[in-house]
């Protein structure tokens, strides 16, 4: 059954933040408690993207995201920031030839539990992108990097960008081509144009509530620009049943013209900024080998 796309999240600047509530307890991005005195919670990363991904996206940017593959002509994919398994799952579930990789290990072991369950085939490689072409011995009609993941790149762990991030994006993009058939695609998502250059920040995304799992669930993101040290950062403010989980984390602030310029250097011919129905929240590149 379809299900009904989420809204797309409503933004706004922070001149107007008293109605978010505090949250009540603070978990920092390595997971330990930061404040003691307050509700102490555990959540890691892990379970928080899990819960985040159902308030992004849902059926209908898989089919599209079906859709858009099979116009391409793609007979095998590779997720290749596989994460806890979205969309991989999804499209082994439509019958799609896809495998998995990812380099956490946290992300691999949730998404291990969840292929258990689901009792779909699907290969899995536990990979940082910088060795794909040397882990895993095939080739693919696509690859995807998606869930704006490529500015994570070694530090979706670790919670700020990794040292000579840019660098690691290029040998990634490099890893990509690699692993492509010839006339292949990736798909790689980055941040929307529209969160650049504004007179004002932190931007307030109101992702909305929701009962998961029969709690109920609200997610607000925080997100701040840092144009110097080229750092963006998301703090993520979670209620879940009333008790509030604060996150805090940061990657690489990349550009998109940063992005079209490494695609091309890279060796990737045309790059082509598409919209894919129920992607609300990121961009869109797909290029070609
Ligand atoms: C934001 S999550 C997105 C996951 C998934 N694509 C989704 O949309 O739900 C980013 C993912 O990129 C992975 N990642 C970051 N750097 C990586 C690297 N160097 N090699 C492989 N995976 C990496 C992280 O482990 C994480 O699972």
């Amino acid at each position: 059954m379809r299900q009904k796309s989420p809204e797309k999240p409503k933004t706004r600047i922070a001149a107007d933040r008293t109605d978010i509530q505090k949250p009540r307890a603070f978990l920092n991005c390595r997971g330990t408690a930061g404040n003691d005195h307050l509700l102490k919670a555990e959540l890691s990363l892990t379970e928080l993207w899990n819960i985040s991904i159902k308030f992004l996206w849902n059926d209908e940017f898989v089919s599209s995201l079906d859709r858009s593959l099979r116009a391409h002509g793609v007979k095998t994919v590779l997720d290749a920031a596989g994460g806890t398994g979205f969309p991989c799952l999804e499209l082994g579930k439509l019958g799609w030839n896809v495998s998995y990789s990812d380099a956490s290990e946290a992300m691999f072991g949730s998404f291990k539990n969840r292929i258990a369950e689901s009792g779909v085939q699907i290969p899995c490689y536990l990979s940082n992108w910088l060795e794909l072409t040397k882990r895993i011995p095939k080739k693919f009609d696509a690859v995807l990097c998606r869930g704006n993941s490529l500015i994570y790149v070694d530090s979706w762990d670790g919670g700020k960008p990794a040292v000579g991030t840019k660098d690691r994006i290029r040998k990634a993009l490099a890893e990509f081509y690699g692993i492509l058939n010839p006339g292949g695609l990736l798909y790689v998502d980055i941040i929307n144009e529209s969160e650049f250059d504004r007179a004002n920040y932190p931007i307030i995304e109101d992702m909305g509530e929701k009962t998961i799992d029969g709690k109920r669930m609200k997610l607000t993101w925080e997100v701040v620009h840092d144009y110097e040290k080229k750092v963006r950062t998301v703090t993520s403010h979670l209620s879940i049943d009333g008790s509030w989980h604060e996150y805090v984390y940061s990657s690489y602030l990349l550009r998109h013209n940063e992005l079209v310029d490494m695609l091309k250097e890279a060796g990737f011919r045309r790059v082509e900024k598409t919209e894919i129905e129920g992607e609300n929240s990121y961009s869109v590149f797909i290029t070609y080998k």
